[in-house]
């Protein structure tokens, strides 16, 4: 892969999440368009840089978990010294959990919480300002469907979606003056190992996957991490670059019912 002129050409990137899944495809296809990827992940990270740059693209891994500011901000420190500037942040890395208010530990909702929501204040805490200081730039943050509408004993994850989307409007309102973009993306069912984990746990992951397509109520299938990756595309770059504050849903018509 050697790209010239891509979608992202000149641009630094920060993924995190980016060792499997959205977050992976993501930070190919980001490669892919010219950008510069800091892949970030609490493991593995170094398997998504590694085939970035034997396809001729650059990036490097960091291993951080986003749940620590200590990490996070080493990782945009990090990313500023190896290329100059932080101009995309991709705030991907999330866990699932079920469970309602009463079945659900305190330890499960910190961990929820902290892993979904937590991560995303201090990515943009330590991303900010180096934005700021080079004129302004992009961050998606990873919402969901779960965000907009409840599922049954999903508390602790739909709470820690939906404070994503108001924690992006919010941060929007408060540096788009600075020229800081920040949007959210809510996927419903992706075909990635997050969603495969939790088919295995059921009595019939086919037909646990075959269910969860349907309720993609209009196209009736999962969507693809390449599809979500291509919505994170269009935020990174600056064909959007009058789109803020926003919360993007790619659901194959799962809200549309
Ligand atoms: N797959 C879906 O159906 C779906 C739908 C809507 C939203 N999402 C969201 O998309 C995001 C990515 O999901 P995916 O399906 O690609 O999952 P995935 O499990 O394939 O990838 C998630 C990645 O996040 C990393 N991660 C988890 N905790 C971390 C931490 N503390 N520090 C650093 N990295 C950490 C994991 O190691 C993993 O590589 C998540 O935020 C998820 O909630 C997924």
């Amino acid at each position: 892969m050697s790209v010239v002129v891509g979608r992202l050409s000149g641009k630094t990137t920060v993924i995190t999440g980016a060792a499997s899944g959205i977050g992976r495809a993501t930070a190919l296809l980001f490669a892919k368009e010219g950008a510069k990827v800091v892949a970030v992940d609490i493991a593995n990270a170094e398997l998504t840089s590694g085939e970035i740059e034997r396809s001729g693209g650059q990036s490097f891994s960091a291993r951080a978990d986003v749940t620590k500011a200590s990490e996070v901000r080493d990782v945009m420190e990090s990313a500023v010294q190896r290329y100059g500037k932080l101009d995309v942040l991709f705030c991907c890395a999330g866990r699932v959990s079920f469970g309602n208010v009463v079945d659900l530990t305190e330890e499960e909702w910190d961990s929820v919480l902290d892993t979904n929501l937590k991560s995303m204040f201090l990515c943009a805490k330590y991303a900010v300002p180096h934005m700021i200081k080079q004129g302004g730039g992009s961050i998606i943050n990873m919402s969901s469907v779960s965000g907009l509408v409840a599922g049954v004993d999903e508390a602790a994850y739909d709470a820690s979606k939906a404070g994503i989307i108001l924690l992006t409007k919010a941060t929007a309102l408060d540096f788009g003056p600075k020229g800081v973009r920040v949007n959210c993306i809510c996927p419903s069912s992706t075909d990635t190992p997050f969603l495969r984990k939790y088919a295995d746990l059921t009595p019939d992951p086919k037909k646990f996957l075959d269910e969860t397509a349907k309720m993609n109520a209009a196209l009736r299938r999962l969507i693809q991490p390449e599809e979500v990756a291509h919505l994170a595309l269009y935020l990174a770059s600056d064909e959007s670059g009058a789109v803020t504050g926003t919360a993007m849903v790619i659901d194959a018509g799962y809200t549309a019912i």
